[in-house]
């Protein structure tokens, strides 16, 4: 892709608003007794959960994972390694994963396989976007906000070669030629 590559939008602001407001209250009603520890896949994520939390009002923590899938670009090469892991304790959490976009469905899957190692008393899933065009592995979503097309999306975080992640509405990228 080159510098001629104009982000189109998908999804706009208001329209994330209000799904982020959907998920909180549904978040919400599940959670707001449990102290559940939210993690956020980095960097994809850091928008969405810096939205959603502060749609939470009951008590929980915030962490954060970051992995890595020795790709850049559109691809990923499917090896997954923990780059930055936990500094909380998972054993007994109930523990929610928040992610931005779920493709392949290889990063989620591999940190959900690492967390349910640790033994939290719950495990789900959050994530703003689905891409199932593109699945490799079936992961269980408890939250979704939106399923989009096999599209390539950038902005509200998610970023194409660690650009647009800034864009305040979720894009596609169209080659302007
Ligand atoms: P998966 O492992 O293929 O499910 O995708 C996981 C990661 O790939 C996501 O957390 C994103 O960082 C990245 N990703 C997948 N699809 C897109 C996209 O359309 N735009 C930007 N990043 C993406």
């Amino acid at each position: 892709m080159s510098s001629q590559t104009k982000p189109q939008i998908l999804l706009r602001r208001e329209e994330i608003t209000s799904a982020v407001k959907r998920l909180a209250a549904e978040i919400e009603r599940d959670y707001q007794n449990r102290y559940p520890l939210l993690i956020g896949i980095l960097k994809g994520s850091f928008i969405f959960m810096a939205d959603l939390v502060r749609q939470l009002d009951f008590p929980l923590e915030v962490e954060f994972i970051r992995v890595s899938s020795y790709g850049r670009g559109r691809e990923s090469s499917g090896a997954i390694k923990i780059v930055r892991g936990l500094t909380s304790v998972v054993k007994g959490r109930d523990v929610l994963l928040i992610e931005d976009i779920v493709d392949t469905g290889l990063t989620a899957g591999f940190v959900l396989d690492y967390l349910a190692k640790k033994k939290p008393t719950s495990l789900k899933l959050c994530t703003l976007t689905d891409k199932p065009s593109r699945r490799q592995r079936s992961v269980q979503i408890g939250y979704l906000g939106f399923t989009v097309p096999n599209k390539f999306l950038v902005g509200y975080g998610l970023d194409w070669d660690e650009k647009f992640r800034n864009l305040p509405d979720i894009c596609f990228l169209e080659n302007e030629d």
